[in-house]
């Protein structure tokens, strides 16, 4: 139920401002956030972050298994949603053109830019198991999310490359 979907994610905004508010730390920050969302959202199999490290995506902190180190600017959902600078929604990943596959479970995907002034520090990535998992309001919901991290983040911008 949409109505339902929006307040969870009214929830877990204010579960995430409540953790943020105030530290400062990239590291500490990213791996709550990852944590809140992976237990906070039903049926993920992967929630995480990958930072921009020059021209690259670089695995940060995250929950579920062990996932690829480094990806490509532009390539996968990640590195796409990165160089296009706007969130990606994938019903299906075997259907993504160049789809990473990490954990060969993760059947859609949600990748949210990290954006500062249109230029990508990064990406937030949510897998499931279920195919079409994600549609707009989590798309929404998660670009919230990010908006009340960076908000917090870019005060002390240390930690970006
Ligand atoms: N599937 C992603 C790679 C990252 S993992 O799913 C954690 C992609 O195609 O960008």
């Amino acid at each position: 139920m949409p109505g339902d979907k929006a307040r969870l994610y009214d929830e877990l905004a204010r579960q995430l401002a409540g953790l943020i508010e105030g530290e400062r730390d990239l590291i500490a920050n990213s791996a709550n956030m990852a944590a809140l969302i992976f237990n906070g959202l039903p049926d993920l199999n992967w929630a995480g972050f990958y930072f921009r490290r020059q021209d690259e995506l670089v695995l940060g902190p995250f929950q579920g298994k062990p996932a690829c180190i480094r990806i490509a600017w532009g390539e996968g959902v990640c590195g796409a949603a990165a160089a296009r600078g706007a969130s990606i929604v994938v019903p299906n990943v075997h259907e993504f053109p160049g789809h990473i596959a990490c954990d060969p479970a993760s059947r859609s995907e949600l990748v949210v830019p990290l954006l500062q002034a249109e230029r990508a520090l990064g990406v937030l990535d949510l897998d499931s198991p279920i195919p079409g998992r994600f549609d707009e309001a989590d798309r929404a919901g998660c670009e919230r999310l990010v908006a009340l991290f960076l908000e917090n983040q870019l005060r002390w911008p240390e930690g970006f490359a």
